[in-house]
């Protein structure tokens, strides 16, 4: 027997890496100008996480976390964008208090998942011609099936700055020293997490994104994508 997607599943590309490197912005470009949704798994894992902390549920306990995860509707937009109960809450969910509570939420495998069956099921939208989705495990474990893999490559210091940009204009009260050390922490126990970790697999394109701008970086995949008959 098969064990690969029914014909019918819609293409899938997947772009994961580390936190800060970008991908989001290049995966919703992508999206974009394929006119494909956008499916931002970090954003699925940071509403469940909001939604934990809303219900004043214990972010390590994942009979807990899967409780609330059975009593919400989590969806999206094709622009990524999560909904929790049909409400958007994309402004709660870059927080501080979301950044640390995230990473103990995505541990659990078997909330990880709950989640991931979630998030599959928006390849059956009728209306949709792929999907473009980021995340760390997307090509990995989501949608192992995807036509093309590519992970996203930047050191820890040029992301650290880009997050602490990102947080400054969000008037947050931070500093760079705790971003940076924030990270590290984070992408430590993002590489914990086995199968899941962000890592490059055999067959995947690996995009640096360090030094090239956005534009750069989207005729690159663009070309990338050109070469896929789904395209
Ligand atoms: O990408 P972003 O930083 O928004 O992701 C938030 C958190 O969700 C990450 O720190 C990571 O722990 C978790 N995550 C994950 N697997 C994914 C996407 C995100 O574990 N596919």
């Amino acid at each position: 027997m098969s064990s690969g997607p029914p014909a019918s599943k819609k293409p899938a590309i997947t772009l994961d890496g580390l936190s800060g490197s970008g991908k989001s912005t290049l995966a919703r470009r992508l999206a974009l100008e394929l006119q494909w949704a956008y499916l931002d798994s970090g954003a699925w894992y940071r509403a469940l996480t909001w939604a934990v902390l809303q219900n004043q549920a214990d972010p390590a306990d994942s009979e807990a976390i899967l409780s609330v995860l059975s009593q919400i509707t989590l969806s999206c937009r094709s622009d990524g964008n999560v909904l929790v109960d049909g409400a958007l809450i994309d402004q709660q969910l870059r927080t501080p208090e979301i950044d640390q509570a995230v990473s103990m939420v995505a541990d659990h495998s078997d909330v990880r998942e709950a989640l991931n069956q979630r998030m599959r099921l928006l390849r059956d939208a009728p209306d949709i011609l792929g999907v473009v989705a980021d995340g760390r495990d997307a090509g990995a474990i989501i949608f192992p099936d995807a036509a093309l893999k590519i992970f996203v490559e930047v050191d820890v210091e040029v992301r650290a700055e880009r997050r602490y940009q990102q947080q400054l204009k969000a008037k947050l009260s931070v500093d760079y020293p705790s971003t940076l050390a924030a990270l590290r922490v984070r992408d430590q126990r993002d590489r914990a997490r086995g199968a899941a970790a962000p890592q490059i697999h055999p067959g995947d394109r690996v995009l640096n994104n360090e030094s090239v701008t956005v534009e750069e970086a989207i005729r690159r995949l663009l070309s990338w994508a050109s070469e896929l008959s789904a395209v």
